[in-house]
């Protein structure tokens, strides 16, 4: 089962994608993930990617693509894979339906997650991650055990350098401007669940389990 998750920034792709890849066993392939590993290890792609990012702005659609090939030519992902956060642009949707066609797959299912702009304030404002195991915590919503340390592993947690008020204002204008229409190119192929992600993290997930019923 090959699958996507759409979302406005903080609206739980991250969350599901942690849920979703453990109970369905899939690769997870989050393109802001990959560009903020090439960020800290100062890669050409890390060095393009960095301005973009911090300011909230989407990276080039041609970055991403050499990032999605090179990804895509690796073997784990022929038993199912989860893009999150990929793909964001109508070019890259098109151009991932090339690239898929040529190696023999196909998105299975879109999982829309739907949320209110207002709603989105506290989720980024007040993420922490652990970065050593990647753990996601929030203080208003999910805070850890002890301030500042991930419940799981005892690393200390980290804010993203986007997680700001005014990357995101940025993130969600690239997101209405050239994510939603994304949304509608494979509602034309009739493949997208829209999610309610207002509710806990547990409905929701028991919201994506039932839209999945049936193709795995
Ligand atoms: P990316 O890393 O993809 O960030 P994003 O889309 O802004 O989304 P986030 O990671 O901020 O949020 P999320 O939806 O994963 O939420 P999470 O589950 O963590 O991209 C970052 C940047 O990289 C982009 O701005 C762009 O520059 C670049 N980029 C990446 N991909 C690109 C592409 N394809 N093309 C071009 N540029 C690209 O949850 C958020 C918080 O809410 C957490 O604290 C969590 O605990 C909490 N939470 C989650 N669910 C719930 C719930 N149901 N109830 C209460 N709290 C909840």
């Amino acid at each position: 089962m090959n699958l996507l998750i759409i979302g406005a920034p903080g609206a739980g792709k991250g969350t599901m994608s942690d849920l979703l890849i453990n109970n369905f066993h899939l690769v997870h392939v989050s393109t802001g993930d990959m560009l903020r590993a090439a960020v800290k290890a100062g890669t050409p792609v890390g060095l393009k990617a960095q301005e973009y990012m911090n300011k909230g702005a989407l990276v080039p659609d041609e970055v991403i693509h050499d990032i999605i090939v090179e990804r895509l030519s690796q073997d784990d992902v022929n038993d199912g894979f989860l893009f999150d956060g990929y793909p964001r642009t109508l070019n890259q949707a098109e151009d991932l339906d090339a690239i898929l066609k040529q190696i023999g797959k196909k998105i299975d299912r879109v999982i829309n997650l739907d949320i209110e702009d207002e709603e989105l304030i506290k989720r980024i404002t007040g993420r922490r991650l652990c970065p050593t195991c990647g753990e996601i915590f929030n203080i208003y919503y999910k805070a850890p055990a002890k301030e500042g340390v991930c419940d799981k592993c005892g690393a200390d947690l980290i804010q993203r350098k986007d997680d700001n008020l005014e990357s995101l204002t940025v993130r969600l204008e690239e997101y209405h401007k050239n994510t939603q229409p994304v949304i509608e190119y494979y509602e034309a192929a009739d493949i997208v669940s829209h999610i309610n992600a207002k509710q806990g993290v547990n409905e929701v997930f028991e919201d994506i389990k039932a839209a999945l019923e049936g193709l795995c």
